[in-house]
Protein backbone atom coordinates (compact mmCIF):
# COMPACT_ATOMS: atom_id res chain seq x y z
CA UNK A 1 0.00 0.00 0.00
CA UNK A 2 1.13 3.41 -0.98
CA UNK A 3 2.13 5.33 2.04
CA UNK A 4 1.15 9.05 2.82
CA UNK A 5 3.59 11.46 1.63
CA UNK A 6 4.11 15.46 1.03
CA UNK A 7 2.90 15.48 -2.39
CA UNK A 8 2.84 18.72 -4.31
CA UNK A 9 -0.65 19.25 -5.77
CA UNK A 10 0.19 20.63 -8.98
CA UNK A 11 2.79 21.01 -10.96
CA UNK A 12 1.54 22.80 -13.98
CA UNK A 13 1.56 26.08 -13.07
CA UNK A 14 0.55 28.00 -15.90
CA UNK A 15 -2.81 26.19 -16.39
CA UNK A 16 -5.87 27.75 -14.85
CA UNK A 17 -9.38 26.24 -13.67
CA UNK A 18 -12.58 27.35 -12.76
CA UNK A 19 -13.47 27.51 -8.65
CA UNK A 20 -16.70 28.36 -7.45
CA UNK A 21 -17.14 30.60 -10.48
CA UNK A 22 -12.91 32.36 -10.21
CA UNK A 23 -10.44 32.03 -12.47
CA UNK A 24 -6.87 30.56 -10.29
CA UNK A 25 -3.99 28.92 -11.01
CA UNK A 26 -3.83 24.66 -10.78
CA UNK A 27 -1.02 24.69 -8.23
CA UNK A 28 -2.78 27.18 -6.35
CA UNK A 29 -4.84 24.89 -4.44
CA UNK A 30 -2.51 24.64 -1.56
CA UNK A 31 -2.30 28.38 -1.14
CA UNK A 32 -4.48 30.25 1.99
CA UNK A 33 -5.81 32.92 -0.89
CA UNK A 34 -8.34 29.88 -2.40
CA UNK A 35 -11.69 29.53 -0.82
CA UNK A 36 -11.84 25.61 -0.63
CA UNK A 37 -15.57 24.21 -0.59
CA UNK A 38 -15.17 21.52 2.12
CA UNK A 39 -16.52 19.10 2.82
CA UNK A 40 -18.47 18.16 -0.18
CA UNK A 41 -19.89 15.04 -1.17
CA UNK A 42 -21.52 14.63 -4.71
CA UNK A 43 -23.39 11.44 -6.08
CA UNK A 44 -24.98 10.25 -9.47
CA UNK A 45 -28.54 10.43 -9.38
CA UNK A 46 -31.71 10.95 -7.03
CA UNK A 47 -31.03 8.11 -4.66
CA UNK A 48 -27.69 10.28 -4.40
CA UNK A 49 -29.52 12.63 -1.88
CA UNK A 50 -29.70 9.88 0.87
CA UNK A 51 -26.52 8.59 -0.01
CA UNK A 52 -25.32 11.75 0.79
CA UNK A 53 -26.27 12.31 3.79
CA UNK A 54 -24.87 8.93 4.74
CA UNK A 55 -21.40 10.40 3.85
CA UNK A 56 -22.54 13.34 5.17
CA UNK A 57 -22.31 12.37 8.94
CA UNK A 58 -19.03 11.16 8.46
CA UNK A 59 -17.57 13.97 6.68
CA UNK A 60 -19.08 17.03 8.82
CA UNK A 61 -17.27 15.28 11.84
CA UNK A 62 -14.02 15.67 10.19
CA UNK A 63 -14.08 11.60 9.16
CA UNK A 64 -12.06 10.14 5.91
CA UNK A 65 -13.57 10.68 2.22
CA UNK A 66 -13.31 6.98 1.73
CA UNK A 67 -15.35 6.06 4.77
CA UNK A 68 -17.83 8.63 4.11
CA UNK A 69 -18.17 7.04 0.40
CA UNK A 70 -17.84 3.79 1.29
CA UNK A 71 -20.84 4.60 4.05
CA UNK A 72 -22.86 6.65 1.21
CA UNK A 73 -23.04 4.18 -1.66
CA UNK A 74 -24.39 1.45 0.86
CA UNK A 75 -27.80 3.10 1.14
CA UNK A 76 -29.24 2.68 -2.34
CA UNK A 77 -26.69 -1.02 -2.27
CA UNK A 78 -28.86 -2.33 0.57
CA UNK A 79 -32.51 -0.61 -0.32
CA UNK A 80 -34.68 -3.50 -2.10
CA UNK A 81 -36.65 -0.64 -4.07
CA UNK A 82 -33.50 0.34 -6.20
CA UNK A 83 -33.66 -1.85 -8.74
CA UNK A 84 -29.89 -0.74 -10.04
CA UNK A 85 -27.41 -0.89 -7.25
CA UNK A 86 -27.00 -4.10 -5.22
CA UNK A 87 -29.65 -6.00 -3.33
CA UNK A 88 -33.04 -5.71 -5.08
CA UNK A 89 -30.82 -4.73 -8.30
CA UNK A 90 -32.37 -6.58 -11.67
CA UNK A 91 -31.08 -9.47 -12.73
CA UNK A 92 -29.19 -10.55 -16.20
CA UNK A 93 -31.27 -12.77 -18.64
CA UNK A 94 -30.79 -15.66 -16.49
CA UNK A 95 -32.29 -14.53 -13.48
CA UNK A 96 -28.94 -13.66 -11.54
CA UNK A 97 -28.26 -10.96 -10.11
CA UNK A 98 -24.88 -9.70 -10.50
CA UNK A 99 -23.18 -6.65 -9.30
CA UNK A 100 -19.95 -4.82 -10.01
CA UNK A 101 -17.96 -2.03 -7.77
CA UNK A 102 -15.21 0.02 -7.33
CA UNK A 103 -13.35 2.29 -4.89
CA UNK A 104 -9.69 4.92 -4.49
CA UNK A 105 -8.80 6.58 -1.96
CA UNK A 106 -6.59 9.93 -1.61
CA UNK A 107 -3.46 7.37 -1.88
CA UNK A 108 -4.30 5.93 -5.07
CA UNK A 109 -5.18 2.72 -3.95
CA UNK A 110 -8.02 0.67 -5.00
CA UNK A 111 -10.07 -2.08 -4.64
CA UNK A 112 -12.84 -3.62 -7.19
CA UNK A 113 -15.10 -6.55 -7.72
CA UNK A 114 -17.04 -7.42 -10.57
CA UNK A 115 -19.51 -10.52 -11.45
CA UNK A 116 -20.08 -10.65 -7.94
CA UNK A 117 -23.10 -12.81 -6.68
CA UNK A 118 -24.98 -13.11 -2.85
CA UNK A 119 -23.18 -10.03 -1.58
CA UNK A 120 -25.62 -7.38 -0.70
CA UNK A 121 -22.79 -4.80 -0.35
CA UNK A 122 -20.01 -5.08 -3.23
CA UNK A 123 -18.40 -1.70 -2.46
CA UNK A 124 -17.03 -2.52 1.38
CA UNK A 125 -16.13 -5.92 -0.46
CA UNK A 126 -14.42 -3.22 -2.68
CA UNK A 127 -12.86 -2.35 0.00
CA UNK A 128 -11.66 -5.15 1.87
CA UNK A 129 -9.96 -6.31 -1.78
CA UNK A 130 -8.02 -3.00 -1.46
CA UNK A 131 -7.10 -3.06 2.18
CA UNK A 132 -6.59 -6.67 2.76
CA UNK A 133 -5.05 -8.01 -0.14
CA UNK A 134 -1.54 -7.08 -2.46
CA UNK A 135 -4.57 -6.90 -5.97
CA UNK A 136 -6.97 -4.57 -7.33
CA UNK A 137 -9.67 -6.52 -8.83
CA UNK A 138 -11.34 -9.83 -8.04
CA UNK A 139 -14.31 -11.76 -9.83
CA UNK A 140 -16.75 -13.82 -9.74
CA UNK A 141 -16.71 -16.98 -7.95
CA UNK A 142 -13.17 -15.73 -6.32
CA UNK A 143 -14.54 -12.51 -5.15
CA UNK A 144 -18.15 -14.42 -3.36
CA UNK A 145 -15.35 -17.04 -2.12
CA UNK A 146 -13.13 -13.86 -0.67
CA UNK A 147 -16.17 -11.80 0.22
CA UNK A 148 -17.18 -15.62 2.44
CA UNK A 149 -13.60 -15.12 3.78
CA UNK A 150 -14.14 -12.07 5.08
CA UNK A 151 -16.64 -12.55 7.24
CA UNK A 152 -19.92 -11.32 4.57
CA UNK A 153 -23.15 -13.21 4.45
CA UNK A 154 -24.49 -15.13 1.42
CA UNK A 155 -27.94 -13.71 0.71
CA UNK A 156 -30.45 -13.96 -2.03
CA UNK A 157 -29.97 -10.40 -3.83
CA UNK A 158 -33.22 -11.48 -6.39
CA UNK A 159 -36.09 -9.27 -4.46
CA UNK A 160 -39.60 -11.09 -5.58
CA UNK A 161 -40.34 -7.83 -8.01
CA UNK A 162 -37.44 -7.83 -9.47
CA UNK A 163 -37.82 -11.91 -10.12
CA UNK A 164 -41.38 -10.20 -11.35
CA UNK A 165 -39.82 -7.76 -13.81
CA UNK A 166 -37.43 -10.26 -15.08
CA UNK A 167 -40.13 -12.92 -15.94
CA UNK A 168 -42.01 -10.13 -17.64
CA UNK A 169 -39.11 -9.71 -19.67
CA UNK A 170 -38.57 -12.73 -20.29
CA UNK A 171 -41.78 -13.39 -22.67
CA UNK A 172 -39.80 -10.81 -25.10
CA UNK A 173 -36.82 -11.24 -24.07
CA UNK A 174 -35.83 -8.46 -26.28
CA UNK A 175 -31.65 -7.91 -25.45
CA UNK A 176 -31.79 -4.18 -25.79
CA UNK A 177 -29.51 -2.11 -23.17
CA UNK A 178 -31.83 0.12 -21.66
CA UNK A 179 -31.36 3.85 -21.39
CA UNK A 180 -31.50 5.44 -18.32
CA UNK A 181 -32.50 8.91 -19.74
CA UNK A 182 -34.79 9.84 -16.29
CA UNK A 183 -33.82 7.08 -14.40
CA UNK A 184 -30.89 5.83 -12.56
CA UNK A 185 -28.50 3.56 -12.96
CA UNK A 186 -24.76 3.79 -11.16
CA UNK A 187 -24.36 5.39 -8.44
CA UNK A 188 -20.72 6.94 -8.51
CA UNK A 189 -20.10 9.10 -5.37
CA UNK A 190 -16.99 11.35 -4.86
CA UNK A 191 -16.67 13.49 -1.34
CA UNK A 192 -13.70 15.51 -0.45
CA UNK A 193 -12.89 15.62 3.83
CA UNK A 194 -12.11 18.38 5.87
CA UNK A 195 -8.32 17.02 5.50
CA UNK A 196 -8.17 18.25 2.16
CA UNK A 197 -8.75 14.21 0.66
CA UNK A 198 -10.89 12.90 -2.24
CA UNK A 199 -12.18 9.76 -2.34
CA UNK A 200 -14.78 7.88 -4.70
CA UNK A 201 -16.87 4.99 -4.67
CA UNK A 202 -18.53 3.47 -7.95
CA UNK A 203 -21.62 0.30 -7.57
CA UNK A 204 -24.12 -1.03 -9.84
CA UNK A 205 -25.90 -4.02 -10.22
CA UNK A 206 -25.35 -3.39 -13.97
CA UNK A 207 -27.52 -3.46 -17.51
CA UNK A 208 -30.53 -5.14 -16.96
CA UNK A 209 -30.66 -8.60 -17.95
CA UNK A 210 -27.32 -8.19 -19.87
CA UNK A 211 -25.39 -11.25 -20.73
CA UNK A 212 -24.49 -13.70 -17.91
CA UNK A 213 -21.43 -12.89 -17.05
CA UNK A 214 -21.07 -9.33 -18.61
CA UNK A 215 -19.07 -6.57 -16.79
CA UNK A 216 -19.75 -2.98 -16.97
CA UNK A 217 -17.51 0.08 -16.91
CA UNK A 218 -18.59 0.26 -12.68
CA UNK A 219 -15.37 -2.13 -11.46
CA UNK A 220 -12.99 -0.43 -13.77
CA UNK A 221 -10.88 2.04 -12.43
CA UNK A 222 -10.38 4.69 -15.04
CA UNK A 223 -13.85 4.03 -15.93
CA UNK A 224 -15.99 3.89 -14.09
CA UNK A 225 -14.07 6.02 -11.64
CA UNK A 226 -10.90 7.22 -11.34
CA UNK A 227 -9.10 9.54 -8.20
CA UNK A 228 -5.88 11.45 -8.25
CA UNK A 229 -5.94 13.30 -5.05
CA UNK A 230 -3.60 16.07 -6.69
CA UNK A 231 -6.15 17.05 -9.03
CA UNK A 232 -10.23 15.56 -8.35
CA UNK A 233 -12.27 12.65 -9.51
CA UNK A 234 -14.75 11.44 -11.47
CA UNK A 235 -17.17 9.20 -11.56
CA UNK A 236 -19.60 7.58 -14.85
CA UNK A 237 -22.50 6.64 -15.43
CA UNK A 238 -24.73 5.16 -18.41
CA UNK A 239 -23.97 2.73 -20.74
CA UNK A 240 -20.86 1.00 -19.73
CA UNK A 241 -19.25 0.00 -23.12
CA UNK A 242 -18.88 3.35 -23.90
CA UNK A 243 -17.57 4.49 -20.97
CA UNK A 244 -14.95 2.04 -20.79
CA UNK A 245 -13.90 2.57 -24.56
CA UNK A 246 -12.37 5.94 -24.12
CA UNK A 247 -11.30 4.88 -20.39
CA UNK A 248 -14.00 8.19 -18.92
CA UNK A 249 -13.21 9.15 -15.72
CA UNK A 250 -9.49 8.73 -16.36
CA UNK A 251 -10.21 11.41 -19.09
CA UNK A 252 -12.47 13.58 -17.23
CA UNK A 253 -9.46 13.88 -14.51
CA UNK A 254 -6.60 14.56 -17.07
CA UNK A 255 -8.90 17.04 -18.49
CA UNK A 256 -9.13 18.82 -14.72
CA UNK A 257 -5.48 18.15 -14.79
CA UNK A 258 -5.16 20.43 -18.06
CA UNK A 259 -6.93 23.38 -16.33
CA UNK A 260 -10.71 22.69 -17.22
CA UNK A 261 -13.89 23.13 -14.87
CA UNK A 262 -15.11 19.84 -13.45
CA UNK A 263 -17.92 20.72 -16.19
CA UNK A 264 -15.83 21.56 -18.56
CA UNK A 265 -13.68 18.42 -18.37
CA UNK A 266 -16.83 15.85 -18.21
CA UNK A 267 -18.12 17.64 -21.46
CA UNK A 268 -15.00 16.88 -22.93
CA UNK A 269 -15.28 13.20 -22.69
CA UNK A 270 -19.46 13.01 -23.58
CA UNK A 271 -18.28 14.71 -26.68
CA UNK A 272 -15.84 11.95 -27.33
CA UNK A 273 -18.37 9.28 -26.99
CA UNK A 274 -20.26 11.04 -29.14
CA UNK A 275 -17.87 11.83 -32.00
CA UNK A 276 -17.45 8.04 -32.45
CA UNK A 277 -20.98 7.53 -32.96
CA UNK A 278 -22.99 8.23 -35.56
CA UNK A 279 -26.20 7.25 -33.86
CA UNK A 280 -26.66 7.74 -30.57
CA UNK A 281 -30.22 6.81 -30.33
CA UNK A 282 -29.82 4.64 -27.68
CA UNK A 283 -26.47 5.40 -25.50
CA UNK A 284 -26.71 7.81 -22.60
CA UNK A 285 -23.59 8.44 -20.86
CA UNK A 286 -23.02 11.04 -18.03
CA UNK A 287 -20.07 12.22 -16.15
CA UNK A 288 -19.68 13.99 -12.69
CA UNK A 289 -16.56 15.20 -11.26
CA UNK A 290 -14.95 16.73 -8.44
CA UNK A 291 -11.92 19.20 -8.03
CA UNK A 292 -9.34 19.47 -5.15
CA UNK A 293 -11.09 22.93 -4.57
CA UNK A 294 -14.14 21.47 -3.85
CA UNK A 295 -15.78 22.71 -6.95
CA UNK A 296 -18.12 19.97 -8.63
CA UNK A 297 -19.42 19.84 -12.42
CA UNK A 298 -21.08 17.28 -14.52
CA UNK A 299 -22.58 16.49 -18.64
CA UNK A 300 -24.67 14.05 -20.24
CA UNK A 301 -25.24 12.66 -23.71
CA UNK A 302 -29.16 13.42 -23.28
CA UNK A 303 -31.07 15.16 -20.74
CA UNK A 304 -32.31 13.27 -17.77
CA UNK A 305 -28.88 12.95 -15.90
CA UNK A 306 -28.88 14.84 -12.25
CA UNK A 307 -26.90 14.23 -9.27
CA UNK A 308 -26.91 14.95 -5.95
CA UNK A 309 -24.77 17.31 -3.84
CA UNK A 310 -24.01 17.94 -0.08
CA UNK A 311 -21.59 20.83 1.46
CA UNK A 312 -21.50 23.35 4.09
CA UNK A 313 -24.15 25.85 2.20
CA UNK A 314 -26.04 23.05 -0.21
CA UNK A 315 -27.83 20.22 0.03
CA UNK A 316 -29.65 19.84 -3.72
CA UNK A 317 -30.57 17.90 -6.82
CA UNK A 318 -28.89 19.24 -9.86
CA UNK A 319 -29.92 18.56 -13.66
CA UNK A 320 -26.67 18.17 -15.37
CA UNK A 321 -26.19 20.10 -18.99
CA UNK A 322 -26.59 17.98 -21.56
CA UNK A 323 -25.80 18.12 -25.33
CA UNK A 324 -28.85 16.72 -26.49
CA UNK A 325 -32.65 16.32 -26.06
CA UNK A 326 -34.28 13.08 -25.84
N1 LIG B 1 -22.79 2.02 -15.98
C1 LIG B 1 -23.22 0.80 -15.50
C2 LIG B 1 -23.05 -0.31 -16.43
O1 LIG B 1 -22.97 -0.12 -17.63
O2 LIG B 1 -22.98 -1.43 -15.97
Amino acid sequence: MQKKGRRKFIQTATLGATVLGTQYPLNSFSKSNIEINKPVVVSTWNFGMAANEAAWKILETGGRALDAVEAGVQVPESDPKETSVGYGGLPDREGKVTLDACIMDELGNCGSVAFLEHIKSPIAVARKVMEETPHVMLVGEGAFQFALSQGFKKENLLTPESEAAWKKWLKEAKYKPIVNIENHDTIGMLALDKNGDISGACTTSGMAYKIHGRVGDSPLIGAGLFVDNEIGGAVATGVGEEVIKIAGSAIVVENMRNGKSPEEACKIAVERIMSRHKNLKDIQVGFLALNKAGDYGAYSIYNGFNYAVKDPKTKILKDANHKMKY
